[in-house]
């Protein structure tokens, strides 16, 4: 018997009504079920059908979002997941949206996760359903997206002895075999030709050969029309010359989780067959310290053909960014760039881990993005650019320094941005929106895959939009 025991959650919104069928759990619950709180979960154990049965409050109906069927639903399934029973989740019919429903299985399926690949004790996940009773939705989106972000969430997760450029090349390249994407990579002697020298002075101070990683997925050939989504592709970062402390260091692993983002959400997009072109760029390289690496106080030249004075190795993730917008731009022909990166820790102080910063010059992109944002269970803050700050930008010896005075976030976003004036374009800030610093809702602690979701969402609203 004990075997065959299920595990379900049943995600309820408040006043919902739910038939329990064992008599001595139904007198105890009765009155609590139906006024169950927001987050809060309610166990009886169902007998006539095997199972424990965990009742989760979502709170008022009209104050349901997708992003708080996400948090909530993810929460109790990482918190009461077995990997002993069977698992279900219950969903029954109470009138919630599709965007609300696919957001709920997506926060059951992330709750589950954990980064326990190098654990010998580690035991398999049990198998899922979804139980939709009479109704009939189809979750394979939801499940894609949800798929997509654990993805996200190992190679982010993934230690830098294991994710270095080559390796990174290596695992996407599989990944657009397996998707439907074309993946070139370019070695160390093709970005040199391109001029990616900004990109190749944060490479230099490690023996691990830098890799521009290009995606491409072409599902709307009669439009010219290129959506650039370029990722932050450090798989170290020491801080070089200016190096981190012990602390700081530990995580910095994760510095390419702008980079899986991309590969992740162009996986979904592929398998989708959104009618939708989309180009994927990671210039991946580590931040190191040897006798060749470059200097605080180099300056060095850009693709873009503007000079920098590199005041702060540690500020390097703008250096490998500034060019591969501009390869993107300039090769790739994009006619909007996002770019997405774990980029500065100021961005603590803008919105923490509650909401993704941003700046963008066009509000209707922005505008969609936010969107985006919203549909993939997600907060996003933009933040305002005035022309003077563009003005900190410049140093007395070069064009551009990369430690400008100002706001740290909106500055690094600026910097980036220096050669966008004429594409449409948002720059999103992961630093603390792709980690989570604690198990809360569908997080267990480390990479959220945060990003996927709203890329995905993004890319699939400009394939609906009729006047591409
Ligand atoms: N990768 C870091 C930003 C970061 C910090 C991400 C904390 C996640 C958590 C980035 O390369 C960096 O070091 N930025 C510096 C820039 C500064 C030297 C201008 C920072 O924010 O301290
Ligand atoms: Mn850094
Ligand atoms: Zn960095």
């Amino acid at each position: 018997m004990e075997e065959n025991m299920k595990v379900v959650i049943l995600p309820l919104v408040k006043g919902e009504e739910h038939k329990i069928t064992d008599e001595f759990t139904k007198q105890k619950y009765e009155n609590e079920v139906y006024s169950l709180k927001e987050n809060e979960i309610n166990t009886y154990v169902d007998r006539e059908n095997g199972s424990w049965v965990h009742i989760v409050g979502l709170g008022e109906k009209e104050k349901l979002t997708p992003k708080r069927a996400f948090d909530i639903v993810g929460g109790a399934s990482r918190l009461k997941y077995s990997r002993k029973y069977e698992n279900v989740i219950k969903i029954v019919d109470q009138g919630l949206s599709k965007d609300v429903l696919d957001m709920l299985v997506v926060g059951y399926l992330s709750g589950r996760y954990k980064f326990d690949k190098y654990k010998s004790d580690r035991k398999k996940l049990k198998n899922y359903t979804i139980d939709t009773g009479d109704m009939e939705i189809n979750f394979n989106s939801a499940r894609l997206q949800a798929e997509m972000t654990n993805y996200c969430r190992t190679l982010s997760n993934e230690p830098a002895n294991v994710i270095y450029p080559a390796s990174l090349a290596k695992k996407v390249m599989k990944l657009g075999k397996k998707k439907g994407f074309e993946v070139e990579v370019l070695g160390k002697e093709e970005i040199e030709e391109l001029g990616m020298d900004s990109f190749l002075a944060v490479s230099s101070g490690s023996s691990k050969k830098p890799k521009l990683i290009v995606m491409r997925y072409f599902g709307d050939k009669e439009s010219k029309e290129v959506l650039a989504l370029v990722g932050k592709g450090i798989t170290y970062d020491s801080g070089g010359y200016s190096l981190k402390t012990s602390v700081h260091m530990m995580t910095m692993n994760t510095d390419m989780t702008g980079g899986a983002t991309v590969a992740s959400a162009m996986a979904a997009i592929a398998q989708s067959k959104l009618k939708v072109n989309v180009v994927a760029i990671i210039a991946a390289c580590e931040n190191l310290v040897n006798g060749a690496a470059y200097k605080p106080g180099d300056i060095i030249p850009s693709m873009g053909g503007k000079s920098i004075f590199v005041g702060n190795t540690d500020a390097e993730g703008r250096l490998t960014l500034i060019d591969a917008v501009y390869y993107a731009k300039t090769v790739e022909k994009a006619t909007r760039i996002v770019d997405i990166a774990t980029l500065t820790g100021a961005a603590r102080f803008t919105f923490g881990e509650i909401a993704t910063s941003s700046i963008s010059n066009n509000d209707e992109m922005f505008d969609m993005m936010s969107e985006a944002y919203r549909l993939g269970g997600e907060n996003i803050g933009r933040l305002p650019i005035f022309e003077e700050y563009k003005e900190l930008l410049k140093h007395e010896y070069a064009d551009l320094t990369n430690i400008p005075k100002g706001p740290g976030t909106t500055m690094a976003g600026l910097f980036v941005a220096q050669f966008m004036d004429d594409v449409p374009y948002v720059h999103l800030d992961i630093a603390y929106t792709g980690m989570s610093e604690t198990a809360k809702g569908p997080f267990a602690i480390g990479a959220t895959g945060n990003g996927v979701r709203p890329l995905f969402n993004f890319a699939k609203l400009l394939s609906e939009k009729d006047d591409k």
